[in-house]
């Protein structure tokens, strides 16, 4: 095998940018980062996900006549924290650090982290807006309390206190990341608070203050998308795997389900005058119908069933149902035969049947 001609070395830091209808800011931030790295061993790793405005373009071009600076384009996907997964993932370096495109970062304070990251002493710097020195710079007063609040729930979950644990920037030894990549979630905002908790408490974590800017151009993408996931996260953290938020949404709707069911069983028997067997049966239907619905609505709104998939979407969970129906009859007589105390016996039957509809609905109905 032939030696490798000369010795370049990776560089020391990759600067990871997740990024969605951001041209207009990549060459600023390119820019700033020139400055503010001088001297340092770095690159940048802007991970796109297909923005329609052409950012990847953007990107390319500047890397064209500056090698330190390339794009992930990634189709098909979206989301911010597995954006920013993939590109520390794709470094090579001993730190990587995550910053926004859109300028709302200091990125002075990128050479303040590097230095801290050198002494060894420390596998995660987070740029923080919480602490003595730092702010949140123009936040409307509603958007402060969100975020506050947000800060405050997550440190309970944690059981760790830091002073900005849903902040957007900071900077790792890559090797922690390496190390829980397949445990983390590529859903939603806050891969930070993910990477601590995942991490654990050995992980040792220092923090350094800045100011958060105001956003140079474009529009934000935090929405009600965004803290659906991050609820979803936070139980998902609180009851170590066990319970999802699209479990709890799924039992929800099946609640909701009871009151139809004795709503239209009502109206047939008595606006309609039925007879009680077909009464109940209309009942069962059009309970399973709305069930569908809702959770085609709510709980599974990010893969939502439309056109001739909603249809055979339907006829599948009907089917599903039915068995559930049949699995909560068995194990109910099963345990009354055991208990004899009828609610505890219809509890557990129901209880099979939700767990058997949830599970199989997801890998049929709603596979992704
Ligand atoms: N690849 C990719 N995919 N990037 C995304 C996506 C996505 O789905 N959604 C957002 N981004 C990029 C944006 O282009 C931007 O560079 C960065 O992620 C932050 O998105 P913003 O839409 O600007 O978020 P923000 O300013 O409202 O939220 C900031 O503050 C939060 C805490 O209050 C961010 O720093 C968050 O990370 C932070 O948690
Ligand atoms: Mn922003």
């Amino acid at each position: 095998m032939a030696a490798a001609p000369l010795t370049m070395n990776a560089p020391e830091l990759s600067i990871v940018v997740p990024s969605f209808n951001e041209s207009e800011n990549i060459p600023v931030l390119v820019d700033r980062l020139r400055t503010a790295l001088d001297g340092i061993n770095w690159e940048m790793i802007v991970v796109d996900d297909d923005s329609p405005d052409g950012t990847a373009d953007v990107t390319r071009r500047i890397g064209a006549t500056d090698s330190r600076i390339r794009c992930i384009r990634r189709v098909g996907r979206r989301g911010l924290a597995g954006a920013c997964l993939e590109g520390m993932l794709a470094s090579q370096a001993l730190f990587a650090a995550v910053i926004d495109a859109d300028l709302q970062h200091d990125e002075k304070l990128l050479a303040p982290m590097l230095a801290k990251m050198r002494e060894g002493a420390t596998d995660i710097v987070i740029g923080t807006r919480y602490a003595e020195g730092g702010s949140t710079g123009d936040f409307s007063s509603g958007r402060k309390w969100i975020s506050v609040t947000a800060t405050r729930v997550a440190n309970l979950v944690l059981g760790r206190k830091l002073s900005d644990p849903l902040s957007g920037f900071f900077m790792l030894r890559r090797a922690v990341v390496e190390g829980i990549a397949g445990e983390l979630s590529t859903h939603g905002f806050k891969i930070l608070l993910d990477i601590v908790s995942t991490g654990g408490p050995s992980l040792r974590i220092a923090e350094l203050p800045y100011t958060f800017g105001l956003r140079f151009q474009g529009a934000s993408k935090l929405d009600t998308r965004v803290a659906f996931d991050y609820a979803g996260l936070l139980l998902a953290k609180a009851t170590h795997n066990l319970l999802s938020l699209r479990f709890i949404f799924f039992c929800l709707v099946g609640l909701t389900g009871i009151g139809v069911h004795f709503a239209v069983l009502w109206a047939g028997v008595r606006l309609f005058h039925l007879e009680f067997g077909w009464a109940q049966a209309l009942a069962i239907a059009v309970a399973i119908a709305t069930n569908f619905h809702l959770n085609n609505q709510i709980t599974y709104r990010d893969q939502r069933l439309t056109g001739v998939n909603y249809l055979t979407g339907l006829m599948l969970f009907y089917v599903i149902s039915s068995i559930g129906a049949i699995s909560n009859l068995s194990v109910g007589t099963w345990l009354f035969g055991h208990e004899q105390t009828w609610w505890l016996a219809g509890l557990g039957g129901a209880a099979m049947s939700v767990v058997w509809n949830y599970a199989v609905s997801s890998l049929m109905v709603w596979r992704r």
